[in-house]
């Protein structure tokens, strides 16, 4: 718990600026709402430290913190099904600062929506989502920095 405060104290926000910056905060945001939904769940921080390594934690609480994740950011809906909603908030952000990044950023989206099914477990879905955009994002040529995880 002390390593996201002390990361998130060390991460400077001024929103909108400029796409490093928003990508500051977007990882802020991450690393708030995975913290908040380990401690929700009982997963350890060393779990959250393997999501961050892009590892897959190894026991169901770890795997879950995705799925909550996920929901805090609307990627998928309170049931657990995946948001087939085109829009996110973290990616219209990115439209105003590099046109480019967002169209990217949209296409793995809309991707990914389109081709992850929604699992009888809701935490499987998440980890699903997470592994088609990582994919998907990896092929447009992003990376965790730019996507923000
Ligand atoms: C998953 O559930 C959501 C919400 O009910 C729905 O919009 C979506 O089409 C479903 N996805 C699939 C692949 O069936």
């Amino acid at each position: 718990m002390k390593y996201f405060v002390l990361f998130a104290a060390l991460c400077t926000y001024v929103l909108g600026a400029t796409l490093q910056e928003h990508h500051q905060v977007v990882m802020e945001q991450i690393i708030n709402a995975g913290a908040e939904c380990a401690e929700k769940l009982g997963a350890t921080p060393e779990d959250v430290d393997k999501l961050m390594k892009e590892q897959i934690p190894d026991n169901k609480a770890g795997l879950c913190v995705v799925a909550c994740v996920n929901k805090k950011f609307g990627l998928q809906n309170d049931d657990g099904t995946v948001n087939k909603g085109s829009t996110l908030v973290n990616i219209e952000k990115v439209k105003d600062i590099d046109e480019d990044m967002y169209k990217k950023m949209s296409s793995v989206w809309s991707t990914c929506n389109e081709n992850t099914g929604n699992d009888s477990d809701e935490c499987n879905t998440g980890i699903n989502l997470l592994k088609c955009m990582k994919e998907e994002g990896g092929k447009l040529g992003l990376t965790k920095e730019s996507m923000g995880f």
